[in-house]
């Protein structure tokens, strides 16, 4: 595990956009797994500046991301088919057809895990994986207690979670009680993964995860497990390390 400190959340995404943008460059039909969240924005602005100036070219780039809330279509302002259209899609020259998000609308569990499992597979696995990390250790919306072995799956947030959310919606109530995500085993299959965290309010779980204990208690603690794992954090994410 490689641990990068930035000084804070523009340093942050500076340095986590230069690995990006190294993966896009050495593989431009890259198949990049990606985070929605407060933590990749800047990340997500530094790649369009470098689109726009013409450093990066994302013709030819594949995305999955990480996970959805069940209920939320796409053009709802909070799903993250949306987020990710705002921040990044419709941002750069990716074809749409080659972004994918899992369906909030698939109202059966059961196919939304099958047809995800299989976009997955059909892009032949993730080259780079982003994530964030919840306050309560959650990576993609595998909550605290979610086995590491499920592919993908449909998870009831916790209220942490639910909580930690609520700042995007008019009120908590609004916050959708269920996701669609990724599981631990999908994300562990990425060749390369990159978590992004700032601010103290992530430094407890994210010191917990790099020294504590590997276990499903805290979720991001299984990335010990993984080979190539890059976590950027600013000053204040890793003061309890
Ligand atoms: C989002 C996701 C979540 C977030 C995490 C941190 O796609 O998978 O695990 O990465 O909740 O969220 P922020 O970045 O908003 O603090």
């Amino acid at each position: 595990m490689r641990l990068i400190k930035a000084i804070d959340y523009g340093d942050m995404s500076r340095k986590a956009a230069n690995i990006v943008s190294a993966q896009i460059l050495m593989k431009p039909d890259s198949v990049l797994g990606l985070a929605t969240g407060s933590s990749p924005i800047g990340l997500y602005n530094i790649l369009v500046e470098r689109y726009e100036k013409g450093d990066l070219d994302f013709s030819g780039i594949r995305t999955v991301n990480l996970d959805e809330y069940k209920g939320l279509g796409g053009d709802h302002p909070q799903s993250y088919r949306y987020f990710m259209n705002k921040y990044l899609f419709n941002r750069v020259n990716i074809p749409i057809e080659n972004t994918h998000v899992p369906n909030g609308l698939e109202e059966d569990p059961e196919k939304a895990i099958a047809d995800y499992i299989k976009i997955i597979r059909s892009l032949g696995g993730i080259d780079l994986q982003l994530l964030g990390i919840g306050n309560n250790g959650h990576i993609g919306f595998n909550e605290p207690g979610t086995p590491f072995e499920l592919e993908f799956l449909c998870v009831d947030l916790t209220d942490d979670t639910i909580e930690a959310n609520k700042r995007f919606f008019a009120s908590k109530e609004d916050v959708p009680r269920q996701a669609y995500t990724m599981g631990i085993k999908a994300i562990m299959h990425a060749k390369k993964i990159l978590l992004v965290a700032s601010g103290e309010n992530k430094a407890e779980a994210l010191a917990k995860a790099i020294y504590g204990p590997v276990t499903p208690d805290v979720p991001a603690s299984v990335l010990q497990l993984h080979n190539d794992v890059t976590i950027v954090g600013d000053e204040a994410a890793f003061s309890k390390l």
